[in-house]
């Protein structure tokens, strides 16, 4: 694999850089306008007769897949519908043992995939990545077609495209108003990272409570430094007067819902679907977009628009085809020369640094009377000390337990709650009179555990050494870690080949490798 594209998936949208993106955007208005003004199209084929494109939906789907099986035609080679229902999936085969036998049959392939699976193509990617090097066979190129309600990174380059088209290419500002369901919707949540390629970003989300888009992809857009604003149904929104120009319409998603919920799906509805009487409220120039389909009964834009001006919908669904056909070129290093002079290098995606563990100065004089194995001090051993710092009483005995099981600490010692400095302040104490050490992996755990905690050796009743552990960058391979995200690829009742990986992303919080979903550290934990 050489080259800035050549090889690479697209799983995420920030699987893209903002330059990546526009260079994207670039190429398929040139797409557009070439194809507009009848010019040859030859320059974005990749015209490859060994090239091979595996369309893998194991969900419904009508404009992705379509668009997308066009779009494969255009660029020549052989295109493969893969027939889920009639495959070894019915006889419990697993996904990785499927691909694995099609990169077989395929090489030099781009495999296009949509499951209810979040994570599949990081997963993949991964997986085969190092499957395909051992045999020595080119790694395939995966494309997310929509995991379950994470992410539609290729549905989320067509609708950028079509605000920029919208927007005469403007990428000064925008404000975007988000109606319907945000909870369930990937597209949504998509955009949460693709409006960056807008220098300031208003959003408005407009969904009742039990619709509302979750609290951490709000807080990410608040990151990016998006101005974020909520509504509870369209009238609320259409009551003031700051109304965004641009509006992306989504799909109520109800049956993914429980009985609670379904009993409220009128008034759910009737929240974020547009009406007649609305029409008056709205700026001349304002248009309506929909990642489409609309639901037939219900739908929340109503059909009585379709021959209006607000009609974006029609022409963004469209787009899918162009942004596909680059897409496409692009992952295969269609574009490679070019790009490489005209953007910055690729950022690492996970860091490599590792610096949770911290020597602490260690007072000559220190004397361990304060470590005792319950009224006796430590002589020789370790001592864990600041265990959940802050915390509440019950938190700091459940950690202690935690700590005791993962470490496997079944051993002589001692462990208690104690007041900090401050007697409003509690922390915990593990006091280990025969353990001398704590291998590597042990040393992470603890860190995973208990940020903030320090390790304190202890020879001849004096510490020698103090460490203070922070919250490791990545945290993966151990069997007492799993993500609770049952539709995530590597949640246990899906058996697929899938190590447990989390990623830091905040002051306390790790997310899943593969579904992104965040956790806070003493969840990820299986006991
Ligand atoms: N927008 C979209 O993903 O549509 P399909 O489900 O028809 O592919």
């Amino acid at each position: 694999m050489s080259g800035r594209f050549k090889g690479r998936s697209l799983s995420v949208i920030n699987d893209l850089t903002v330059d990546e993106q526009l260079f994207l955007y670039e190429k398929t208005r040139e797409l557009k306008e070439a194809f507009r003004a009848g010019e040859s199209l030859d320059r974005f084929r990749l015209n490859n007769r060994e090239a091979s494109f595996y369309l893998l939906f194991l969900e419904d789907s009508t404009r992705t897949k379509e668009s997308f099986r066009n779009a494969a035609a255009f660029h020549g080679g052989r295109v493969n519908l893969f027939d889920s229902a009639a495959s070894s999936f019915n006889k419990m085969e697993s996904i990785t043992d499927t691909v694995k036998m099609l990169v077989g049959y395929a090489p030099s392939s781009t495999f296009i995939i949509r499951s209810r699976l979040e994570g599949l193509t990081s997963f993949l990617d991964a997986a085969l990545g190092e499957y395909c090097s051992h045999r020595m066979i080119p790694k395939p190129v995966f494309i997310n077609a929509g995991d379950g309600k994470h992410e539609h990174p290729t549905q989320e380059l067509l609708d950028e495209f079509s605000f920029l088209e919208q927007k005469n290419w403007d990428r000064s500002s925008i404000h975007l108003a988000i109606v319907g369901d945000l909870f369930h919707g990937r597209t949504v949540h998509s955009k949460v990272n693709g409006l960056k390629i807008f220098q300031s970003v208003k959003v408005d989300l407009i969904a009742p409570r039990e619709l509302m888009m979750p609290d951490h992809y709000i807080e990410e857009m608040k990151q990016n430094g998006f101005e974020v604003r909520i509504f509870s149904s369209i009238d609320d929104y259409l009551a003031q007067s700051d109304i965004a120009c641009i509006w992306y319409f989504t799909r109520l998603q109800l049956e993914r819902m429980g009985d609670e919920v379904l009993e409220k799906a009128d008034s759910l509805r009737k929240a974020v679907t547009f009406r007649r009487e609305f029409m008056p409220l709205l700026k001349p120039e304002t248009r309506f977009y929909h990642p489409l389909p609309r639901h037939k009964e219900h739908p929340t834009i109503p059909t009585f628009l379709d021959n209006t001006d607000l009609n974006g919908w029609d022409l963004q669904s469209i787009n899918g085809y162009f942004t596909r056909i680059i897409e496409i070129g692009l992952l295969n290093g269609l574009y490679d020369d070019e790009a490489e002079t005209l953007l910055p290098p690729i950022s690492e995606k996970v860091p490599v640094t590792s610096s949770f563990v911290k020597e602490m100065p260690v007072r000559t004089q220190t004397k361990t009377s304060e470590y005792k194995v319950g009224i006796k001090p430590v002589e020789n051993g370790i001592v864990i000390d600041h265990i959940s710092c802050g915390s509440s009483i019950e938190g700091i005995w459940s950690n202690i337990d935690r700590i005791r099981k993962v470490l496997n600490l079944n051993v002589r010692s001692s462990h208690g709650v104690y007041h900090r400095n401050d007697p409003a302040y509690f922390k915990g104490i593990i006091s280990l009179p025969d353990i001398l050490s704590f291998s590597q992996k042990d040393v992470k755990k603890l860190a995973a555990i208990s940020p903030g905690c320090t390790i304190n050796f202890i020879k001849d009743s004096r510490v020698y050494r103090k460490l203070r552990l922070d919250m490791p960058p990545r945290v993966y391979g151990f069997s007492e870690i799993s993500c609770k995200n049952e539709a995530c690829i590597s949640h246990s009742s899906h058996h697929e080949p899938v190590m447990t990986e989390f990623l830091q992303s905040g002051e306390n919080t790790f997310k899943c490798r593969y579904c992104e979903k965040p956790f806070h550290f003493d969840e990820i934990w299986d006991l």
